[in-house]
């Protein structure tokens, strides 16, 4: 689906219209696909985007045994035969969602050999509360020459308390948990959408979990597991990417298979600078004309509050609104690579930390522009729809992991976007 020196060319400047179905979930589907693992019969995701994290995940998968049968939309996972529990250290290093792997391993075989994991370099990302919450558990865990050699053979019920509610750390420990005797309990844990999706499949496979989408996610450990079909959510962040390139383009879009509660703070946000959105069950419908207001201030909390996988596209809005807007990132402490790039482009942004200032110019101007993330990527590539003149975005391997084709979806709505 792409190489590594795939590039975009945009040339700015068509509003976009019309309507488009919103692609599954790449960060529950994720988690799922992980999942599988628990599960020594055959399970079918439907709906299956084509994204590199997924390409790399069936690989990670494929690496211990299990099978995977890829249709046009669906996918068959065949977990019958596990034959290793040692993941594969390179793809490990591409991908942060390997992670998830550990606690559907540990639960299926109670031994798991993981380095660390990978993905979008916006931070530390450390997976502390992933192994202290597995410990507490009783898991025993040696990091030997970057590789963590897990022990789960007296891992028992218990209760976890997360320090912070990271939300691959809440999938983790989920999964980890479903095979034990007694009621596990996690508390302090993510309330993302995502984790509430991951819930309802693993009690579609028999699981007995509830409370996701509170603070506290209880698990009754089950002998066993039976086969399913889940469809997982639709994708909060392309639904909402693509109404910010609505809001910045300017025209009308309709967004279909959207929720628009799993996107409520970015709706309020959009609603504030000027753009009508209308609801109705399973479609949004945005209209966005004349200039954008400035938002006084943009702060990326966990869920529900503003989620910083919609920061730097939101910054691409900013750049052109009218007035001061500030953006404070509070989830990530280096996740703001793209705001240089937008400079390149004309946009008046200065960092002091973990806070940006956006002064809104009237124009920006096509320039060659680098992704270094996901986000990033798909934030320069909404500038660059605005931009006057030609913008190449370089590096788009990092948009491919998380968004079904971009290119052709812009294309569909009227944007001048071409992959070379
Ligand atoms: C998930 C999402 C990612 C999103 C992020 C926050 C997937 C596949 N990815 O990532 O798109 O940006 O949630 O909404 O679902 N942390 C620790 N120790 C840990 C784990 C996390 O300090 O053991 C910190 C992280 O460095 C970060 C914060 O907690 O600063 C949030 O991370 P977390 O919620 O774990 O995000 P991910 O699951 O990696």
């Amino acid at each position: 689906m792409n190489t590594y020196q795939d590039k975009f060319i945009i040339i700015g400047g068509n509003s976009l219209n019309g309507c488009i179905n919103v692609q599954t979930s790449k960060n529950s589907i994720l988690p799922i696909l992980a999942g599988c693992v628990l599960c020594d019969k055959q399970v079918v995701i439907k709906k299956v985007p084509k994204l590199l994290d997924i390409d790399n995940m069936f690989k990670i998968l494929q690496g211990i045994g299990v099978k995977i049968v890829e249709g046009d939309d669906e996918c068959i996972i065949d977990s019958s035969n596990i034959c290793s529990n040692t993941l594969n250290q390179d793809l490990c290093k591409t991908l942060r969602s390997s992670i998830f792997l550990l606690g559907a391993l540990l639960a299926r075989t109670r031994q798991a050999v993981i380095s660390y994991p990978g993905g979008c370099d916006i931070g530390n990302r450390p997976i502390d509360l992933h192994l202290t919450g597995l410990e507490e558990l009783g898991v025993k865990i040696l990091k030997r020459h970057s590789l963590i050699y897990c022990d789960a053979k007296d891992m028992h019920s218990g209760t976890v308390q997360l320090d912070f509610p990271s939300v691959g750390a809440t999938e983790n420990l989920m999964m980890a948990s479903v095979f034990l005797n007694g009621v596990t309990i996690l508390n302090n844990v993510a309330k993302e959408p995502e984790i509430v999706d991951l819930q309802n499949f693993l009690n579609s496979m028999g699981c007995k979990i509830s409370g996701a989408g509170t603070s506290q996610i209880t698990i009754e450990g089950v002998n066993n597991l039976h086969s399913t079909q889940y469809t997982p959510i639709s994708d909060r962040i392309v639904e909402g990417t693509l109404m910010i390139a609505t809001a910045i383009t300017g025209g009308n879009v309709v967004l279909k298979n959207a929720n628009y509660k799993n996107n409520e703070s970015l709706i309020a946000k959009l609603s504030s600078v000027g753009c009508q959105i209308d609801v109705k069950s399973d479609i949004i419908n945005i209209t966005s004309k004349g200039r954008p207001q400035s938002i006084d201030l943009i702060d990326t909390q966990v869920y529900p509050g503003f989620p910083t996988d919609l920061q730097a596209q939101m910054m691409a809005l900013q750049s052109v609104s009218d007035g001061v807007s500030i953006i404070c990132e509070n989830v990530f402490e280096n996740r703001y690579k793209h705001a240089k790039e937008l400079n390149k482009m004309g946009a008046n942004i200065i960092l002091r930390d973990r806070v940006a200032v956006i002064k809104g110019v009237d124009e920006l101007t096509g320039a060659p522009v680098d992704a270094y993330d996901l986000r990033g990527g798909a934030g320069l590539v909404l500038a660059g729809l605005k931009a006057k003149g030609y913008t190449t975005v370089n590096n788009i391997y990092h948009i491919d992991r998380g968004y079904d084709h971009f290119e052709n979806i812009l294309s569909e709505l009227g944007a001048d976007i071409k992959r070379i």
